[in-house]
């Protein structure tokens, strides 16, 4: 497959964290962290995204379309639905109303804790797309998905689930999240983080063709801290990060997200 340059992207998943007042305090202390490490290294760096809980969108929006910030956003979810009676679900037009540039999609936690299926997600990610939000389908095996299955099957299973009646050429990112490592302190190593993506993209070029699975960018995520990030970011298939705890700490996120993308080195 070509190698060809994807902007690497790092991703900070808040999950049901930090209030919107906290929110604001969060963005305006990453910015002015990224700041130095910029003018370090220039507009090569990574695409930074933060994923707030809803009830921060707007305070996030505002801040970061008042100041100029070079930080983007998105939801942790999305609604199959446009409108209508779905108490307490969030559409794809109110997401893209307030700026989201992406929104995550099967995220594990909403698989697990909200019995999300594949079938699904396929309505969600087509959502997404309609509305102009960038989907980033979040894919992973259990642990014992990978004691049985092995450690690709089960993603790329889902993977092919959602994109089961999708055509042309979406622009999506997907998110490998082993689920053992998520929150566990265990990532993944980088070799096997770069087996599935590899798989993941071939998979990919198999249902949409060569050239969209060479611009979708494959983030890992599960315990991703800034001591072990260079190990994922040296993988030719690994182009980013989705972090979990450690982006709540912003020195921390920032860290990760100065990491620069060396393939081979
Ligand atoms: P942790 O980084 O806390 O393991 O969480 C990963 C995650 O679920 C990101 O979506």
């Amino acid at each position: 497959m070509a190698q060809v340059s994807r902007i690497p992207l790092i991703a900070g998943n808040w999950k049901m964290n930090l209030d919107h007042l906290q929110a604001i305090a969060t963005v305006q202390k990453l910015d002015w962290t990224l700041k130095d490490a910029r003018h370090d290294y220039g507009a090569a760096g990574s695409e930074v995204a933060v994923f707030p809980p809803f009830t921060d969108l707007r305070s996030v929006q505002n801040l970061i379309a008042a100041d100029k910030l070079d930080i983007v956003f998105g939801g942790q979810d999305l609604s199959e639905h446009e409108a209508g009676a779905y108490t307490g679900e969030i559409s794809g037009a109110f997401l893209k109303g307030l700026d989201c540039t992406y929104v995550l999609i099967g995220h594990s936690e909403r698989r697990t804790l909200h019995g999300e299926t594949d079938q699904q997600l396929a309505r969600k990610f087509s959502s997404a797309v309609k509305h102009g939000l960038v989907p980033v389908l979040c894919v992973g095996e259990t642990a014992d998905d990978l004691e049985v299955h092995g450690p690709s099957a089960v993603p790329v299973a889902q993977l092919r689930a959602t994109l089961a009646g999708v055509t042309g050429t979406p622009n999506f990112v997907i998110a490998y999240e082993p689920v053992w490592a998520i929150g566990s302190g265990q990532a993944a190593t980088p070799d096997q983080a770069e087996q599935v993506a590899a798989t993941l993209r071939a998979t990919v070029a198999e249902l949409l063709g060569e050239e969209t699975a060479d611009a979708t960018r494959i983030l890992y995520g599960g315990s991703v801290k800034s001591s072990n990030i260079a190990g994922f970011m040296r993988q030719p298939n690994v182009d980013g990060a989705l972090v979990g705890g450690a982006s709540l700490d912003v020195t921390e996120f920032a860290s990760i997200a100065r990491f620069q993308k060396h393939v081979g080195t």
